[in-house]
């Protein structure tokens, strides 16, 4: 039986509110059942809207409010009479509020402690914490909770002493005391108004680690990070990452902070990764503990860019929010770009751009083929919670990337100086964002405009051709957008692709287009569906880099060859583009491997590549972070989005494993050189060390790829010498992927070693996901059943069920079905508690359509039997409903 579907909301039917709300006083007296929430509000009539207007009827106000029980409701100190409201499922109508001013107090009952929906007021091991993002508020008071309405909040805290003797709220502490016996209290004031979902509050025995930073105009701002008591320790590189992103902020942007005190809580049970609440920000814990025994380097440059974000998140989200939720790239798109460029600056700049062209690749580019394609700005939703997407965020900050690249540095600067001086206190839009553009640049944007409105990967289509006799060569583009739902037709963008031609002796040759008003330095501006530009003085046929530094967020079709690519590995005076050869000639190598396979037939692999992988690890000056990217093959959905129809993974797996073998065994000496020269003792969290753990781990995989004994037994000794989690996870990786005879006792010894550590324990699940093994199903169902396992958490869920359907794809698409019918068990289960994490699952099906028709048949027939389950979430009725089709 199919629950009716409930209506979208749309962009196009954006109204001002009819009232706003000024201050918001809070009361809330903490307890697991019967948490009481006194919220006394300052209402007035919007004068942007009808309403506010001298003459009008006063209109009813509507306040959102879900699950909550109401006890008292008074109007000006008056007890509201019955009739003078009504109350839904969905809130509380004051049917005739007063003509001026008011002052209304409410008074509601929650449960935090049935909670596990995580979003409103919740407990989390202990720890009474608040996510309000996005329409979280209204589960703890009836309130207008959209992000047009900024109010000033006072948050008084109350809570047993002993219990919860940490109380925090947003923005400063103005007084604390004790209220009887049991009870403490805690008050604090946030000077800036604020849209409800930046409201936070947190409720804990926590212990703390603090420190402090000056700010570029002189104030002390107090920072203090609250952690799980034990793991203080373990906060000190989250500490340092702030430090530095407050003072990045403030150097490439501006940007000074502007409370006296900025406070992290780390919680274990979170739906995402964090959350930019204004002067308090909360994290799920694997984003801010980390120490080199319990945490990868990936994980360490994670928390490092996370909490960069969410700091960052403080002008560009905070100061300037957004006027409803369709414009959530505008803070996210440019916060991610914002924590991308600190990155960048923090570390290795193209192994950054890789990194982060590698995400978009793998989350976004599938989301813009299939189903699931929407707009950065999408214009219709009907859980907005499903659109914290790729699209939103990942591309949503290459728009904002190729504005810079389009305006320049400096003008993009002068236009970002004036948004925030413009806007800084309002809700806004996209067009607000790019008016500042337009003005500080005098250039039309309206063409730009398209990569918020627009669904879909632009396919560029790049031919050269060269002519002797008149010296020229000639670069054909051409861009395609292939129509998504509900939008078939569709019009040519603004695609920056910024190049350079190659001379013969791997120097870039000096650009002198004819057509020069279609391009400004090395970026020609592909505005029409074509456009031929031609170079002149040109002596000898050069070989084209194109798009570097991943200029636009495109697919982009050449007609370079095997020996032409092995040219850009190594010359290219691009770094990014010497990678991006090497992973274009990897992934044609193994999609031809795949069709081979698929047909029945059997591969060989080219020796090509191997060669130019191995001239371009010789290679002295580029560092051990780069070459490690060299070493990291194209993943094998990188390999199913290639082929784009009629997928096999089983036979992109057997294909990948095959060209991983080759490798294993035509650079076994060097591999093996790289493995053993670069094991080092002493461990050190900054990039370069990094870098060399990253080579020497990858060459270790691809060492094990060949699957001889004596390999096996190198990562069985890798993983027993390991002084870092880096080293362990990925050797423990290894030999669980490998099915070998000493996996199950790195397994044991490894959850021996952690099973007091709800955090690291989660390494133990991932890796047995991620096997390769035929049986890797079965024992992820019964690793469901482990008491480690807590389906109610969902870093345990992501950890296991998570990886392996995201990103085990041969074993999650065995040929049986049996991984799509434990996926939907799996879904329908989570979301009767927690409809978020099980509609973000359905991720793992965004690509079904492509499948061979076997496994699309059986995908559907799993898709379908969630579709008719009874009492289906909006979240998850949303999303499969997209993805069938509905
Ligand atoms: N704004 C948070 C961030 O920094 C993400 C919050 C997402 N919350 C949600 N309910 N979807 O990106
Ligand atoms: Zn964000």
């Amino acid at each position: 039986m199919k629950t009716d579907t409930p209506r979208p909301v749309r962009l196009a039917d954006y109204r001002p509110t009819d009232y706003l709300i000024d201050t918001v006083d809070l009361d809330i007296a903490l307890d697991p059942r019967a948490t009481e929430v006194k919220s006394r509000l300052k209402v007035r009539p919007n004068p942007k809207s009808l309403a506010g207007r001298k003459s009008a009827e006063p209109r009813p106000l509507v306040l959102d409010g879900h699950r909550l029980t109401l006890v008292a409701i008074a109007l000006e100190g008056k007890p509201l009479e019955r009739k003078a409201y009504r109350l839904s499922r969905s809130g509380l109508t004051l049917i005739k509020p007063p003509k001026g001013p008011f002052r209304l107090d409410i008074t509601t009952r929650i449960s935090p402690e049935t909670n596990k929906a995580l979003t409103g007021l919740y407990l989390s091991r202990g720890v009474y914490c608040t996510q309000c993002e996005a329409e979280g508020f209204r589960r703890i008071t009836y309130f207008l909770d959209r992000p047009d309405v900024l109010s000033v909040y006072t948050c008084r805290l109350i809570a047993d002493r002993e219990r919860v003797p940490i109380l925090l709220s947003n923005g400063n502490l103005v007084e604390r005391g004790t209220l009887d016996a049991k009870r403490h209290y805690a008050r604090w004031n946030d000077p800036h108004p604020k849209p409800c979902y930046l409201f936070a509050a947190v409720g804990g025995d926590l212990g703390s680690i603090a420190s402090s930073f000056k700010t570029m105009s002189g104030r002390t701002v107090d920072l203090a990070i609250y952690v799980e008591r034990g793991k203080e320790a373990r906060a000190a590189w989250a500490m340092d990452a702030l430090k530095r992103s407050m003072a990045w902020d403030e150097k490439r942007f501006g940007r000074e902070y502007d409370l006296d005190v900025f406070n992290i809580v780390a919680v274990s049970d979170f739906n995402m990764g964090a959350m930019e609440n204004k002067g308090l920000n909360v994290f799920n814990d694997r984003l801010i503990l980390a120490s080199a025994e319990t945490a990868t380097d990936t994980m360490f440059e994670a928390i490092e860019s996370v909490v960069a974000h969410e700091y960052f998140h403080n002008w560009t989200g905070n100061r300037i929010t957004c006027r409803d939720w369709f414009q959530l790239c505008l803070k996210e798109g440019l916060t991610v770009y914002r924590d991308q460029e600190f990155s960048a600056d923090e570390r290795s700049a193209v192994v950054q751009r890789i990194t982060d062209v590698r995400q978009l690749r793998t989350h976004q580019f599938p989301e813009d083929q299939g189903p699931m394609a929407h707009p950065v700005r999408p214009d219709s939703y009907i859980e907005i919670n499903n659109f914290y997407t790729a699209t939103v965020y990942e591309k949503g900050a290459e728009v904002v990337r190729m504005l810079a690249t389009i305006l320049g540095r400096d003008t993009f600067r002068a236009g970002l100086d004036l948004y925030f001086e413009r806007h800084d206190g309002e809700a806004c839009t996209i067009e607000d964002f790019l008016t500042c553009f337009t003005d500080v640049s005098g250039r039309d944007l309206k063409q730009f405009m398209l990569w918020y409105g627009q669904a879909g990967t632009p396919h560029v289509t790049a031919r050269l051709s060269f002519d002797k006799r008149s010296k020229t060569a000639t670069l054909d583009l051409e861009q395609q957008l292939a129509p998504t739902p509900g939008q078939p037709d569709k019009a040519p963008m603004h695609i920056p692709v910024r190049l350079g031609l190659i001379g013969s002796d791997g120097r870039d040759l000096a650009l002198r287009p004819r057509q020069a008003e279609s391009m400004s330095d090395d970026v020609v501006h592909l505005t029409s569906p074509r456009l031929s530009i031609v170079f002149d003085g040109i002596e000898e046929r050069p070989v084209p880099s194109l798009l570097r530094g991943f200029s636009a967020p495109v697919t982009l079709d050449t007609d370079l060859s095997d020996k032409e690519l092995a040219f850009l590995v190594a010359n290219d005076s691009d770094p990014f583009n010497r990678w991006q050869a090497a992973y274009s000639y990897a992934l044609g190598e193994i999609v031809r491997l795949a069709r081979v396979i698929a047909d029945g037939g059997r591969g060989t692999p080219g020796r090509g590549y191997v060669a130019a992988l191995d001239a371009a690890l010789a290679d002295a000056t580029t560092d051990w972070a780069f070459k490690a990217e060299l070493l990291r093959l194209p993943s094998e959905s990188d390999v199913a989005r290639e082929m784009a129809s009629n997928v096999d993974p089983g036979a992109i797996h057997s294909a990948h494993r095959l060209f991983a073998r080759m490798i294993g065994r035509g650079l076994y000496d060097r591999l093996t050189l790289i493995h053993g020269d670069l094991a080092s003792t002493r461990f050190a969290t900054d990039a370069k060390s990094a870098g060399k753990r990253a080579a020497r781990n990858a060459a270790l995989g691809l060492i094990v790829a060949r699957g001889k004994p004596e390999d096996l037994a190198r990562a069985a000794e890798h993983y027993a010498t390991a002084t870092n989690m880096t080293d362990a996870s990925a050797a423990l990786s290894l030999l669980c992927d490998a099915g070998a005879r000493e996996a199950p006792r790195a397994l044991d010894h490894f959850r021996q070693r952690w099973q007091h550590d709800h955090l690291v324990i989660d390494t133990w699940f991932s890796v047995q996901a991620l096997a390769s093994g035929p049986d890797t199903l079965e024992t992820v169902a019964r690793l469901t059943e482990d008491p480690l396992f807590d389906v109610t958490s969902p870093n345990k869920v992501r950890a296991l069920i998570g990886t392996f359907v995201g990103a085990n794809p041969a074993q999650f698409n065995r040929p049986d079905g049996a991984g799509y019918r434990f996926l939907a068990e799996q879904v329908l289960i989570i979301q009767s508690f927690n409809p978020q994490i099980a509609a973000r699952l359905l991720n793992a099906m965004r690509s079904w359509r492509a499948l061979e028709p076997k496994r699309r048949k059986l995908a559907h027939k799993s898709l379908k039997r969630i579709e008719e389950a009874t009492g289906l979430s909006k979240d998850v009725a949303e999303v499969v409903g997209r993805l069938i089709g509905t």
